[in-house]
């Protein structure tokens, strides 16, 4: 089993980081043989989603569409795609997650689902891209 943690705090050694470690402890005191791995957005070089839709609309069958994009989000989608839990901490800037974790997340929203339907009048409502539709936050849930 893969668990992936990623933090979005700017501040390494502080408390989402600090948090995200005590979650990892837990999570491995319950599953001792899986694979841990931990990101710090802040460690890595990614661009801001530039809404050109390409992974949208691009025709595929891998999981993960590819982006325009060539910087460490190549890897870190593929970090998403092979983990089985998902730990993601951010800290609460102006009421919500940090720009650093919705940088993350706007670039992997399109690699990661297709659109399919309508919501209303507007196309794209989103499914997943790959056949391993689910991923656990903690064991047992
Ligand atoms: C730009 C900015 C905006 C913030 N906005 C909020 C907020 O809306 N609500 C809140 O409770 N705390 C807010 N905070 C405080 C942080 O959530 C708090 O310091 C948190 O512990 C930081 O986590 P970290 O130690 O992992 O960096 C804000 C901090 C910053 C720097």
């Amino acid at each position: 089993m893969n668990l992936l943690a990623i933090v979005g705090s700017p501040r390494k050694g502080k408390t989402t980081d600090t948090l995200v470690d005590k979650a990892i402890e837990s999570f491995k005191s319950k599953l001792p043989e899986s694979n841990v791995k931990k990101i710090n957005l802040i460690d890595h070089n990614i661009q801001y989603c530039r809404n050109c839709l390409a992974c949208r609309d691009r025709e595929t069958t891998e999981a993960i569409s590819k982006c325009v994009i060539e910087d460490d989000m190549v890897q870190i989608s593929r970090d998403v795609l092979e983990s089985d839990y998902l730990i993601v901490g951010t800290p609460v800037h102006m009421g919500f997650a940090t720009g650093i974790l919705t940088t993350f997340l706007e670039r992997i929203c399109w690699t990661f689902a297709k659109p399919e339907g309508k919501a209303l009048t507007l196309k794209a409502c989103p499914i997943p891209r790959s056949e391993k539709k689910t991923k656990s936050v903690y064991p047992g849930f």
